[in-house]
């Protein structure tokens, strides 16, 4: 698919009449998840600004409001339909203003069909796919007097060559690859961003000489599990590989990544981090829970065993290295035992930071049909005894205790 001439010419037309104005329309692009949206607000804020745009802060100040949604849990999506439904009063004032939805929330067709039929003042809805139609879309959305929804398709081969606005030097994201086909048993992710496709290796060294010469040197490769990178790419290249090119571009830079699955991390990629200066010394690798029961229902892929014996391995050739991880309280079954052995875990790793969720019932993920006969006061309370372990466990690392929620 890829930034077509006919996106292009599309955001030429839009230029044109944007250009006609008194002054340039202003967007605000808003944005939920992960680094992955993050990533794809600065391609949409890329192809607004060729569009003539220019951007603001101010929700009622925008004449488009872009949010880039996410729906990894059901409390994200509630943030986003609370704002959403409180941009009513800006659009009150400000008729002509033009509302756009995307981003993973917008793949999922129970979410959309709330919006069609309860958010009344949303323009414009499409799905992580039709990101490279999002001058097309917009066009359309301005044109036409009906609402415009395109959560359709999928796959593909990747959109090369779209625009990006980044943030200013030194930090820079770089995506290596979209999707996910772990299918972990809990999550929306591979359902609403479809099958792991892998960027080409030229592409992605390409874009790292580039931003080296603007000047970035803080650089983060992007991918939801970058251990399986280059799945389906001729000539073979695996991750190891990927990382090694990237060193060799010369220039004064940083290279980190995330996130790492335990199921994929391989030693040739600790060799790589080892033998070379440029990448940081982190790794973020999600645990999810202790238990090897729990793992096996999570369909994860590896046990504590192998999980500890690749951290193990790790410090011993970086003993400066920081460990992250994420963690899920509370999954179906859980029991007190399966919880506590979450808690030995942390206590033999002692990670340096850690991301906690309570479990979100995603609907159409296998988990969700799980009996999950918890009481949430009982989930509240695991993750609060987790939340002071992790408090002590960084003070006596000497570190501030700063734990994400
Ligand atoms: N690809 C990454 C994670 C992406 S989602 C990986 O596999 O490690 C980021 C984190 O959100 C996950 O690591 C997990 O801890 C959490 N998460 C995902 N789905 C969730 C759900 N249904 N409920 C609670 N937490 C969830
Ligand atoms: Fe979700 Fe698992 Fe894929 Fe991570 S690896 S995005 S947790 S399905
Ligand atoms: Fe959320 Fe989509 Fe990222 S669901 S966590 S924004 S891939």
């Amino acid at each position: 698919m890829g930034y077509t001439p006919e996106q292009q010419a599309y955001a030429a037309r839009l230029r044109a009449l944007f250009g006609g104005a008194d002054a340039p329309p202003l967007a605000f692009v808003d944005t939920y998840g992960c680094q992955q949206n993050e990533a794809d607000s600065e391609r949409l804020r890329g192809m607004l600004f060729e569009m003539g745009c220019g951007f603001t802060t101010c929700e009622e100040e925008a004449d488009i409001i872009v949010i880039n949604t996410c729906a990894v849990r059901e409390h994200a999506e509630m943030r986003v339909l609370g704002n959403v439904g409180a941009l009513i009063h800006a659009k009150r004032k400000k008729p002509n203003q033009l509302i756009v939805l995307c981003g993973c929330m917008m793949q999922e067709p129970e979410a959309v069909e709330k919006v069609r039929r309860s958010y009344r003042h949303v323009d414009l809805v499409f799905g992580p796919h039709a990101l490279p139609r999002f001058p097309e879309l917009l066009w359309k959305a301005l044109a036409r007097a009906g609402r415009i929804f395109d959560s359709d398709g999928g796959g593909g081969p990747i959109a090369e060559g779209l625009p990006v606005r980044r943030g200013a030097p030194p930090r820079a994201w770089v995506s290596i690859m979209y999707g996910c086909d772990n299918f972990c048993s809990y999550c929306i992710v591979p359902h609403v961003r479809g099958r792991e496709r892998s960027r080409s290796p030229e592409a992605v060294l390409g874009e790292v000489e580039a931003l080296v010469r603007d000047g970035y040197t803080e650089l983060t490769l992007l991918g939801q599990n970058v251990n399986s990178y280059g799945k389906g790419l001729t000539p073979a290249v695996d991750f190891a590989a990927l990382l090694t090119e990237v060193c060799r571009v010369p220039g004064d830079f940083t290279v980190g990544f995330m996130t790492s699955h335990p199921k994929d991390a391989t030693r040739r990629m600790l060799d790589v981090m080892e033998e070379n200066t440029k990448i940081r010394r982190h790794l973020h690798l999600p645990f999810q829970s202790g238990s090897d029961r729990i793992l096996r229902a999570m369909g994860r892929g590896y046990t504590r065993a192998s999980y500890e014996r690749l951290i193990d391995d790790a410090r011993a050739r970086m003993p400066d290295l920081d460990l992250t991880s994420d963690v899920i309280v509370g999954f179906p079954g859980e029991t007190e035992e399966d919880f506590a052995d979450t808690l030995s875990l942390m206590e033999r790793v002692r990670f340096h930071n850690l991301f906690t969720f309570i479990y979100s019932k995603r609907p159409g993920t296998p988990a969700a049909d799980l009996l999950d006969d918890t009481p949430p006061a009982v989930k509240r309370e695991r993750m609060a005894r987790l939340l002071a372990l992790q408090k002590r466990l960084r003070e006596e690392n000497g570190e501030l205790a700063n734990v994400d929620t």
